[in-house]
Parts: C-alpha cells; sequence; structure tokens
C-alpha cells in the first residue's frame, strides 16, 4: 500500500488531513480488459472466451495466422465493429475498469480515448494540415491560434516536419505510403488518446520506413497504451513488451513477449513463431 499526496486542488471539500488518498499497490495498471468476449457477424462466431489485461503504456502485439481474429478483436476496443452488419458481441471490454458497452457511452469520446491507425494508410482528402486538424477541431481540442504549433508538433513528433513542412497546405495523396502512414500517426496522435490500436501499420512499407515507425512507436511508451496487430515477427519481437498469440478465434496465449518466443507454453504458439504454422 502507498500513500500519495493529493494534489493541491483535487478533492478539497472532501479529503481529510487524517485520510490521505490510498492506492492499492497493484502489481501493474490495466488499460483495457476484455472479459469473457465472444464476437460476431449473425451466425458467424469470430472471436469467443476471450479474456485479456492489456496492460497501460506498454505496447501489446497480437500475432496470429491470417483470418484468427486479430483485427476483429482490436476493431472490438473502440466499438469500430458496431457498424458493422449484423455484429454482436456478448461479454464486455473495460477501459480503465469502466464498460466502453454501457449505455451513454458515446462513441466519438470513446474513439478520441482509443485512436486506430488502420493497415492501408487513409489520408482525408484535405490538406496535409488539415488531416491534422481534423480531430482537433472536431473535438475543440485547441483554439485557432495554436492549430500552427499543433501541426508542426505532430508531424515532428513522427518525423515528417522536414519534408512536409513546405506544402503543408497540399493534398497528401502526393506523399509517399510511408508518408502518408505517418500522417495517419500524426492524425491520431493529434488527438491525444490514452489508447492507440495499430493493425498492421506498416505492412506495405518498405524495410527503412518500417524501422523509423517502429522507433517512432516505442517513444509513445509509457504516456500511450499500444496495441499493434503483425504479422511481421521480428517486428513484434522488437517493439513489444507482451504478446497474444491468436488461433481460430481463440485467445490462445499471452505473456511476455521473450517467453512467448522464446519459450511458448502452448503448442499452436510454437507451431507459429517457429514459422512452422504460417
Ligand atoms: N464483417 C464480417 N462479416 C463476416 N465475417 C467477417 C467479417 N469481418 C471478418 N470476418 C471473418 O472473421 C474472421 C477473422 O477475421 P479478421 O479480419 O479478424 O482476421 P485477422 O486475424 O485480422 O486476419 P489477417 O491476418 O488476414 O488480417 C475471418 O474468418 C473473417 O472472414
Ligand atoms: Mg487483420
Amino acid at each position: 500500500m502507498t500513500s500519495i499526496p493529493m494534489p493541491a486542488s483535487a478533492g478539497s471539500k472532501t479529503a481529510r488531513a487524517d485520510m490521505p488518498l490510498i492506492v492499492e499497490a497493484a502489481p501493474r495498471s490495466v488499460s483495457v480488459q476484455a472479459k469473457d468476449l465472444a464476437l460476431g457477424f449473425g451466425s458467424a462466431t469470430i472471436l469467443s472466451d476471450l479474456n485479456l489485461d492489456v496492460r497501460k503504456g506498454e505496447i501489446t502485439a497480437l500475432i496470429g495466422p491470417t483470418g484468427s481474429g486479430k483485427t476483429t478483436f482490436l476493431r472490438s476496443l473502440n466499438r469500430m465493429n458496431d457498424k458493422v452488419a449484423k455484429h454482436w458481441h456478448q461479454g464486455d471490454v473495460l477501459l480503465e475498469g469502466a464498460s466502453i458497452y454501457a449505455p451513454g457511452v458515446q462513441l466519438m469520446a470513446l474513439r478520441r480515448r482509443v485512436g486506430m491507425v488502420f493497415q492501408r494508410p487513409n489520408p482525408f482528402p484535405m490538406s496535409i494540415a488539415g488531416n491534422i486538424l481534423a480531430g482537433v477541431k472536431a473535438h475543440r481540442i485547441a483554439s485557432k491560434d495554436h492549430y500552427r504549433d499543433i501541426v508542426e508538433a505532430r508531424l515532428r513528433e513522427v518525423g515528417l516536419w522536414d519534408a512536409v513542412s513546405n506544402r503543408l497546405n497540399s493534398s497528401p495523396f502526393s506523399l509517399s505510403g510511408g508518408q502518408q502512414q505517418l500522417l495517419c500517426l500524426a492524425r491520431a496522435l493529434a488527438i491525444g488518446p490514452e489508447v492507440l490500436l495499430l493493425d498492421e501499420p506498416t505492412s506495405s512499407l518498405d524495410p527503412v520506413t518500417t524501422e523509423n515507425i517502429e522507433a517512432m512507436v516505442r517513444t509513445l511508451v509509457p504516456a500511450l497504451t499500444i496495441v499493434i496487430v503483425t504479422h511481421n515477427l521480428g517486428q513484434a519481437r522488437r517493439i513489444s513488451d507482451r504478446t497474444v498469440f491468436f488461433y481460430q478465434g481463440k485467445m490462445v496465449e499471452s505473456g511476455e513477449t521473450s517467453q512467448v518466443f522464446e519459450d511458448p507454453k502452448e503448442p499452436e504458439t510454437a507451431r507459429y513463431v517457429t514459422g512452422r504454422m504460417g
């Protein structure tokens, strides 16, 4: 048990000097939790029996063969499946202990907290600066006089500033694929998410751009919690703290990345991480 001082402005009405705020010395805090999650579309069950704690401030990699449900699971963490026809789910997903499926949860607010970058870069059809500012404006995160600074800071953060500083008002579609993906990453970061979901963000990029993105993603933790789907096992080993192996719609194994790769507990995991199953 640890006692932490109350911030000067917090809880002044209820806190008493003889009652310091006590927090349990939790082993590590959890950001997102899947609890007995099952989901599917119509009569098809895609994922079942899913229980997972995503630790705060870490990078969790989701690996597994094609069709094993990685993307479907990732998209359930900010309710991107909701709009898919005949989608259903059982169980729950908690963000900081609260259900994201609870009545009254606003999807826009949820997606501000849990951002996403997709496999294919998807810049909006507006200027480069406009892309960075789209969410900032929609969520009224900053006033107009801060826009320029935000654009520069976010583009610098992803290492894109030098390449685009002289064409901020141009279309993003003149950028290379890797640059477009960095722009999408900057756009996702601009709204200040707590959790960032990355679905194979480097699968269409060359090794150098991939390495740059991996290095940049590492700099985002522990301020952010990251969940990344990847088919690139080297990437999972390089950047993730923990790895989860999916197979046929089930979470077969999860653990420290080094353990999952070097000492997998389950035979399917061993076959996959050694390249005997594709
Ligand atoms: N909208 C949908 N309607 C019906 N089935 C779907 C839908 N979306 C996904 N599926 C099915 O769910 C299963 C899991 O798909 P998902 O995209 O989650 O796999 P994945 O592990 O991300 O695969 P990959 O590595 O190829 O990206 C697949 O069998 C897929 O056909
Ligand atoms: Mg996928």
